[in-house]
């Protein structure tokens, strides 16, 4: 708390409130008594003004396009760090020693397996289904074959339910691709890394040997990484509310899942990739912005513009690298990086996205190197929620501690019609 104080005047009344400061970033207002003393809600559609809780995972400040782990710059983290680590890291708030790290990528790997019947649930989707709607499916079923793990009043069981999810969630993935292609499905091989594993479980078959590309497993890391945490983004949000209400974790993330799939947040880096392939040319890209401004076209510029961020995205910035490292790698010859590099380029001269602020996030180039790695676009979105899921486990697990927590219920400006009385069919 801090010594400023705000006024608010209602009519010819005048109110005070708390200031609280963070150890960084803006101040907030503390409303919590304003219904209680004014008898007047706050109104903040899409909450653009409202800090929903206390935090101390990750923090951005997005007219400097910064962007910490616990304090850790992501650009760091990105060149020196490792999902795992990271994970550690979110999960415990410093960065582990060589034997913690050690124990902790241990523990995870012990935890990759899928109880078998939950292979079955697999076989009740078409095989067109798309990875997401999967993911939201097993996730959620976990908490119907994990019941030594769903009190969440006990810090033990918090854990290991937090350990399964991360541990699951490259499994569950990879699962999803196969049975999307008919290919059967690959066991965890704990000899690997945890990435490692994941691009093993999703591209090797059982009648060939394969060998994990060093190149790869790293961009897909750092993929990883950028995609960990990011405050209280929607399907965080989502999280926090269901866990609120006391929701076991594995339901908790299968809602996260379901929220990171809208194409405005998750799902933009499969949209950002058809829309490059769309786009197809260089010649046609000013067709496109021009759609991208025109009021009456509902088109958006896929991967451009953020509610946060008003300057670059530094998770873009890692990933325009990446791309190129991939690229070489696998001597991939794919134009969609040359129109997504050219689009930028004209974008960020055009006086419409500067006014606006807009520019590339973490969407506009993930899609470019996933789909030089193999990966169909459907599964963007489900590797997006892979990353994400220590995010939301970090998150929940600050809440569900926090013994001020109480169940979120928002209220709202009615503007439907005053009471009134019943009338008999007879008489409309
Ligand atoms: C993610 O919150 C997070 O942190 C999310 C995320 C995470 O890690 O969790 O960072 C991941 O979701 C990244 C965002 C991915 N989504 C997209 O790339 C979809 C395209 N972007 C937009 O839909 C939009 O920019 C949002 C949804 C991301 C942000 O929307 P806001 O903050 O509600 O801003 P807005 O829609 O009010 O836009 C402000 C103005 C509007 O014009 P006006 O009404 O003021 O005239 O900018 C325009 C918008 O029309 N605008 C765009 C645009 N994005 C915003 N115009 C063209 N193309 C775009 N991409």
């Amino acid at each position: 708390m801090s010594d400023k104080k705000a006024q608010l005047t209602i009519g010819s009344d005048s109110y005070e409130f708390p200031v609280m400061q963070g150890s960084t970033g803006p101040d907030v207002i503390d409303i919590r008594k304003l219904y209680g003393q004014t008898g007047a809600f706050t109104f903040d559609p899409g909450y653009k003004s409202t800090a929903s809780c206390e935090s101390s995972l990750t923090y951005i400040d997005g007219d400097e396009g910064v962007l910490l782990h616990r304090g850790y710059p992501i650009g760091q983290l990105a060149e020196h760090s490792s999902f795992m680590e990271v994970s550690y890291l979110l999960l415990n708030g410093e960065l582990p020693s060589k034997d913690e790290l050690d124990t902790f990528e241990d523990t995870i790997t012990r935890h990759t397996m899928l109880h078998e019947q939950l292979s079955q649930f697999y076989r009740g989707f078409r095989r067109d289904a798309h990875p997401m709607a999967v993911m939201c499916g097993v996730v959620g079923a976990l908490s119907a074959f994990y019941h030594d793990s769903t009190d969440i009043s006990d810090p033990m069981q918090r854990r290991i339910a937090s350990h399964r999810l991360i541990a699951k969630m490259p499994t569950i993935a990879a699962m999803a691709y196969k049975y999307s292609i008919g290919q059967p499905f690959v066991y965890p091989d704990n000899s690997l890394s945890y990435t490692g594993n994941f691009l093993k479980m999703t591209f090797s078959v059982p009648a060939e040997p394969y060998e994990v590309l060093p190149a790869v497993e790293k961009a897909m890391d750092r993929i990883f990484i950028l995609h960990a945490d990011h405050e209280q983004n929607a399907s965080t949000s989502t999280v926090r509310l269901a866990g609120s209400s006391g929701a076991n974790p594995f339901a908790c993330i299968a809602a996260g899942i379901a929220c990171l799939w809208g194409p405005a947040h998750g799902g933009a880096n499969e949209a950002c990739l058809n829309m490059l392939r769309e786009i197809g040319t260089p010649e046609r890209i000013p067709h496109y912005i021009e759609r991208a401004k025109d009021k009456n076209d509902p088109f958006r510029l896929m991967g451009f513009g953020h509610r946060v961020y008003k300057n670059y995205d530094p998770r873009a910035t890692v990933m325009q690298k990446t791309v190129r490292e991939v690229f070489e790698a696998l001597n991939v010859n794919d134009p969609i990086f040359e129109v997504a590099l050219r689009l930028e380029e004209l974008a960020l001269e055009d006086d419409y996205f500067k006014e606006k602020k807009l520019f590339p996030n973490v969407d506009f180039y993930s899609g470019a190197i996933l789909s030089a790695i193999g990966f169909p676009t459907t599964m963007f979105t489900a590797l997006f929620a892979l990353a994400r899921t220590v995010g939301w486990v970090a998150q929940w697990n600050e809440m569900i501690s926090d013994p001020g927590q109480v169940i979120g219920r928002p209220r709202q400006l009615y503007t439907g019609p005053t009471q009134r009385d019943y009338v008999p069919i007879d008489q409309r």
